[in-house]
């Protein structure tokens, strides 16, 4: 099993739950919080708290749901 598991939320955002290092463009390291299990990365684009999820994409009118292939 992954060390990392990242889930697609409907109409929402990316939940990362594991132990990684999530980096910039220029290789800096964003602050975590180890306490927390999860982290929400936005995925709709209108956080104001990118990379981070704000809660924006339920005023967006944010819309996605992909699956995954079916086997
Ligand atoms: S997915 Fe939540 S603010 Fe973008």
């Amino acid at each position: 099993m992954a060390d990392v598991r990242i889930r697609v939320r409907p109409n929402g955002p990316l939940l990362v739950e594991g132990s990684f290092d999530l980096v910039d463009s220029a290789d800096a390291t964003f602050p975590s919080n180890k306490d927390k299990p999860v982290v929400a990365l936005c995925r709709c684009g209108t956080s104001e708290n990118a990379p981070f999820c704000d809660g924006s994409h339920n005023r967006s009118g944010f819309k996605s749901e992909p699956l995954a292939p079916s086997e």
